[in-house]
């Protein structure tokens, strides 16, 4: 990362010294109303571990971290946080921090066998995971697939197998049916971008493909998943919520020429629109195959119809923005800023990004659904020191993250809720134990749990504004 260590920790120092409390949001914040949802996410591979168990077949996600060289270290989801065991003291921890929502996803593979019989012991799992939740109080947010897709499926073509979608559509079947009444919200997808872009556009993540036509083609039958999935969730849990979690990213052009400022759209076509156009427009953006020539997915009648049904909410993950210039032919070229604060993953923290797109998908959307931020965080090299961990950058960027969300809501953005990314350091995909994102931090070799000061920070804003009256 073209960024000196030393400035970096200017930003970050500059951007603390002007924050009065840490953490406490001021008193004309929107987030003091009680019905704005403060809880935390995390997601099955990521956390759960206990890979071979109770009938569990492997994901794509076993399979790639186990061929060398795809995670750093060699490390692999087969233990990650010890969930499964665990989980009956992690839902303690969630509510004696006060949280209010978890977010959590189901992994497909240990709840369906390869005819697409239901795996009891999986289902149960989840069944009293969701039960424990409502006992405490806390609102439920489920992810269908979030990345975990069954290897078998991926022998077949996984993504660019047409049939995955209908696969899709009878694990989102048996869940509701099985879980109705639990779920609050249900969400169908985690993130298309990352699946169909990083999964078989650029191969950076399982199944580790790299072809922008099988990019855009994933991409079609994943949101045709999505599609299928949402009247089957509506005829079997008919009062929970429904929707879809969207990563967006907002790119910033280098300079005020026409060149760069068009790189800067193309960015955010290819992050942003190739997702929520279909999903609210009912088509693809056309630009997006000006920046990818020839790349036009194989379209059904009727498919983007049902992609375009209407949504309860939609879900939207903010991390960073990214600074662009013209790559001299369609596309654009990252041109990375200096002196700005970033995080451990070198993303830059920029607030602003997560204000600006959500106003400005208010202007392009007329019917945009309510929205919840169902993730948003950084990782930090984070260390326990006499039994604390002091992340300060963390408890900084939480502040202004949610100050951005104020902002948003102040401007006429309907949103809901917001769920911190994460609950507790997991295994963050390519990169691995060591980029740690969680509130809570995991020491790998014991499963301790420690939580860190932003989680106390978060637990005591979350007390004084229940004790309000
Ligand atoms: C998102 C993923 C999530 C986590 C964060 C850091 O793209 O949805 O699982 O890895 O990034």
């Amino acid at each position: 990362m073209a960024n000196d260590a030393s400035a970096v920790s200017d930003a970050i120092s500059r951007n603390l010294d002007a924050l009065a409390d840490p953490f406490t949001p001021p008193a004309d914040s929107t987030l003091w109303r009680k019905n704005f949802l403060l809880g935390a996410a995390t997601a099955s591979y990521q956390i759960e571990g206990a890979v071979n168990e109770d009938g569990r077949l492997p994901s794509i996600w076993d399979t790639f971290s186990a061929t060398p060289g795809k995670v750093l270290a060699g490390d692999t989801g087969a233990v990650a946080c010890d969930h499964y065991h665990r989980w009956e003291a992690d839902v303690e921890m969630l509510a004696s921090l006060g949280l209010e929502g978890y977010r959590l996803s189901i992994a497909w593979p240990r709840v369906m066998d390869a005819a697409g019989l239901p795996n009891r012991k999986g289902l149960d799992f989840y069944k009293r995971l969701l039960n424990r939740l409502k006992e405490k109080g806390i609102t439920t947010s489920v992810t269908l697939y979030h990345w975990d897709l069954p290897q078998h499926l991926e022998d077949r073509g996984g993504w660019l197998n047409r049939d995955t979608a209908y696969r899709f559509a009878d694990y989102a079947d048996l869940m509701s049916r099985d879980l109705a009444g639990t779920v609050d919200a249900w969400a169908t997808l985690n993130e298309p971008w990352c699946s169909a872009y990083l999964g078989y556009g650029n191969g950076h993540h399982a199944p580790g493909l790299a072809n922008d036509r099988f990019a855009t083609q994933a991409m079609h039958h994943l949101l045709l998943a999505h599609g299928l999935a949402i009247p089957v969730l509506r005829a079997n849990d008919p009062a929970s919520q429904k929707g879809i979690v969207a990563n967006i990213g907002r790119g910033t052009a280098n300079s005020d020429s026409a060149a760069d400022q068009r790189a800067a759209h193309l960015f955010e076509v290819q992050h942003n629109a190739w997702i929520l156009d279909p999903l609210l427009k009912g088509a693809y953006p056309q630009d997006l195959f000006e920046l990818w020539p020839g790349t036009e997915p194989l379209v059904l009648d009727g498919d983007m119809q049902t992609i375009s049904a209407p949504l309860d909410f939609l879900g939207i993950n903010y991390y960073f923005r990214t600074n662009v210039a013209s790559d001299g032919a369609h596309g654009f070229r990252d041109v990375p800023l200096e002196g700005v604060e970033r995080t451990q993953m070198g993303w830059e923290v920029y607030p602003d990004g997560l204000r600006d797109l959500l106003t400005g998908f208010k202007r392009t959307y007329h019917n945009l659904p309510p929205i919840y931020i169902t993730e948003n965080g950084m990782a930090s090299d984070d260390r326990v020191i006499d039994g604390h961990v002091d992340d300060t950058q963390r408890i900084s960027f939480l502040k202004r993250h949610l100050a951005a969300v104020d902002q948003a809501i102040k401007a006429g953005v309907d949103i809901r809720g917001y769920f911190l990314w994460s609950l507790m350091d997991n295994f963050e995909w390519a990169f691995g134990y060591e980029r740690r994102f969680g509130v809570v931090h995991i020491d790998y070799s014991t499963q301790k749990r420690t939580v860190k000061r932003s989680a106390e920070l978060v637990a005591k804003f979350l007390k004084e504004r229940k004790a309000r009256v």
